[in-house]
């Protein structure tokens, strides 16, 4: 009997040669790849801002997000879908409220949707099944009647058209998945389209936000002299003794300016320090985590971001905890049963 398989994604040799460019490149997380793929993406749908993610149900779910759906409203969609489509629903604390298909199409029932419409609900989340659009024309006229913002689970339709223009080129969020499935594939991911910059912005923050960034981009130094620091003390011989001194490799940069970078700092340091620790007992881990917070402590570090003492005791306390419990699992005791 001969296998129909589900899906077989068609791989040519370019796109080989693409990923194993991109493997020797080193810079395997979201990168300059990445930046030319989303300004591709929005050439395609005519200039839209578009961000990629790491799957269809996140961008639905930031899409659901950045329309300010949360707990207390009403989303209304499909049952015909991946479950995915009503999870992101249930994940921003909403309901889903669902409509039944039209069998024509089999996509939802845009005069039952416009029924179902209630006081609470917030947003309208329709699924181009198949690839078959949602009737656009008739799908705005309601949520701009309602006043309802609009996330298009358009999972499956990149590269479908409706009135002769590109889904995701009009309308209000449309979010694309690129599973192995789908009409394009990255392996896993998906992308939003946006209205503008702001939502864009938006969007980025939920990858990571940005003072963080830059906060990362400052401070990965501070660390990474510390091994160097730790390197040339190794090399010291008993003629150099005393010459590699701790200042000459730290990177003050500047400083913290909230208590999340203040912690952020100090926990960065602290876990990648660990690592250089050939026995990192307890007491080992609970004096590295000490020093390195006076190190900074006294350098200034903590002076613009708010931390108190009594905080910077509390933050060197947990720390000590978390790194104990990554070095030292959780001692079972010999009669110890599972639940
Ligand atoms: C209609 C629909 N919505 C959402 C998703 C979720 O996309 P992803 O698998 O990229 O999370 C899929 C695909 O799996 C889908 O087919």
């Amino acid at each position: 009997m001969s296998y129909l398989p589900f899906t077989r994604p068609s791989i040519d040799e370019e796109t080989i040669r693409g990923v194993a460019e991109v493997l020797r490149s080193g810079w395997i997380t979201s990168g300059p790849q990445v930046k030319a793929f989303e300004a591709q993406l929005s050439q395609y749908v005519g200039g839209r801002p578009v961000r990629a993610f790491n799957s269809g149900t996140c961008t639905m779910e930031i899409g659901l997000r950045i329309a300010g759906v949360g707990p207390g409203h009403e989303v209304i969609t499909t049952p015909l879908s991946w479950v995915a489509t009503s999870n992101v629903i249930v994940q921003v604390g909403a309901r889903p409220v669902f409509v039944d298909i039209d069998p024509a199409t089999r996509n939802i029932d845009l005069k039952r949707m416009e029924a179902a419409i209630t006081p609470r609900t917030r947003a309208l989340l329709p699924v181009d099944l198949a690839g078959l659009p949602v009737d656009r024309d008739r799908l705005y006229q309601i949520a701009h009647a309602h006043r309802l913002r609009v996330i298009e689970d358009a999972a499956q339709a990149l590269g479908s058209t409706w009135g002769g223009r590109r889904i995701g080129s009009f309308g209000d969020l449309t979010s694309f998945s690129f599973h192995p499935n789908k009409n394009v594939t990255s392996i896993e991911g998906g992308c939003l389209v946006m209205n503008d910059a702001a939502e864009a912005h938006l969007a980025e923050q939920y990858r990571l936000p940005r003072p963080i960034i830059d906060f990362i981009r400052q401070h990965h130094g501070t660390t990474l002299v510390e091994y160097f620091f730790r390197r040339a003390q190794q090399n010291e011989t008993d003629e150099t003794r005393g010459e590699v001194e701790e200042h000459s490799y730290r990177y003050p940069g500047p400083k913290p300016q909230s208590k999340e970078a203040g912690v952020l700092m100090l926990a960065d340091a602290a876990e990648s320090a660990s690592r250089t620790l050939v026995d990192p007992a307890p007491a080992r881990l609970e004096s590295l985590v000490h020093d390195l917070a006076m190190s900074r402590l006294l350098d200034g570090q903590f002076d613009d971001c708010g931390l108190t003492l009594q905080e910077l005791h509390a933050v060197e306390e947990s720390l000590v905890k978390s790194l104990t419990a990554v070095y030292h699992g959780r001692v079972r005791y010999p009669e110890q049963r599972t639940a």
